[in-house]
């Protein structure tokens, strides 16, 4: 058997260790491994390597995908993934696994509708792809984003501002959400509530008020006034807010962080488990963690299903703001 891997779309702290899992595991039932470089980019260009077990050495604690990624827009044609899928089989690759996030795994369902042999495993940093918990590369992200706010906080307190940190996460507010709990933020804004900017500019007034000496906005960037929306309504003197305003987008930085212990076990985990479900030849699935429990999803319900965000912690953002 030949098996080969790719990682596709926003590359999250991670990846690598869920490779080198993937190439050690197949190693293991003495499969051939292979590595597709840049994603489905790569993989239409015919871009493919063979991968020992030494290839994938000293790269569990790095950040990023050492196979490389991208966003191809060729691949989300039929055409393109008919020709996907002739390049596999000209390649003799008997079964192809994905490492990625939302769209990436909608490509896999593709494939897979098209009758190729494909699994899924659950990599983004938005968490907002259905299968999975916590996808790869989130707790990292969340990590970058509370140091962030931690630290942005002692300078807010000693010059008395308000800060609206942006973060990443396309259309879904969890890594804000979340960062904004584990940060103590004042103000959560994300694209699953809607509120509006007389509320923010109360809720900042109500924290000024009460003699705090920051208080800490974290904003989605998908949300409906992300950071820069929020410094131009804030900076007209009429909606002063008690403190004077500063932004920081975080941006990038969440991406490309050295993955924690976390990101690395679950990586571990799920890369092995998905080359067990190979062997089982059950395929058309993708590979997460629900209730710390490996899980294998129909890649159809992943790629088709809203992952919502739990309401019970919205709520508690609320009340704990206060
Ligand atoms: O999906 C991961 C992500 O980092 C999102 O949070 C962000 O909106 C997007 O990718 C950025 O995409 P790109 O790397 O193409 O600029």
């Amino acid at each position: 058997m030949r098996i080969a891997v790719l990682t596709s779309g926003g590359d999250a702290p991670g990846m690598n260790a869920a490779i080198r899992s993937v190439v050690r595991t197949s190693i293991s039932h003495n499969w051939e491994a292979l590595g597709i470089m840049r994603g489905y980019e790569g993989l239409l260009e015919g871009s493919i390597v063979p991968f020992g077990a030494r290839d994938v050495g000293g790269i569990i604690g790095a950040g990023g995908t050492m196979l490389g990624s991208s966003r191809s827009q060729e691949f989300t044609t039929e055409a393109g993934q008919k020709h996907a899928i002739q390049v596999l089989q000209n390649n003799k690759i008997d079964a192809l696994i994905v490492i990625g996030g939302n769209g990436t795994q909608k490509g896999s369902y593709a494939l897979s509708e098209k009758g190729y042999p494909v699994i899924g495993i659950a990599s983004t940093i938005d968490n907002d792809l259905y299968g999975s918990d916590q996808t790869i590369g989130v707790d990292t992200a969340l990590n970058i984003a509370v140091e962030a706010i931690d630290s942005i906080k002692i300078t807010a307190s000693s010059h008395h501002r308000v800060f609206a940190i942006e973060v990443m996460g396309r259309d879904c507010g969890y890594l804000a959400l979340m960062a904004g709990i584990a940060g103590g933020a004042e103000v959560i804004i994300i694209p699953e509530i809607d509120i509006n900017l007389e509320d923010i500019a109360a809720e900042l007034h109500q924290a000024y008020e009460k003699g705090k000496p920051h208080a800490i906005i974290v904003v989605a960037e998908g949300a409906k006034f992300n950071a820069a929306a929020l410094a131009e309504y804030f900076t007209d003197d009429k909606q002063w807010p008690g403190f004077e305003l500063r932004t920081t987008v975080l941006g990038y930085v969440q991406r490309g962080a050295t993955p924690t212990v976390y990101d690395r076990l679950l990586a571990t985990q799920l890369g092995a488990a998905a080359v067990d479900f190979a062997v089982k030849k059950d395929f058309g699935i993708l590979v997460g963690m629900i209730n710390n429990k490996i899980t294998a999803t129909p890649l159809e319900v992943a790629a088709t299903t809203k992952k919502r965000l739990d309401k019970n912690l919205i709520e508690l953002a609320e009340i704990l703001a206060k």
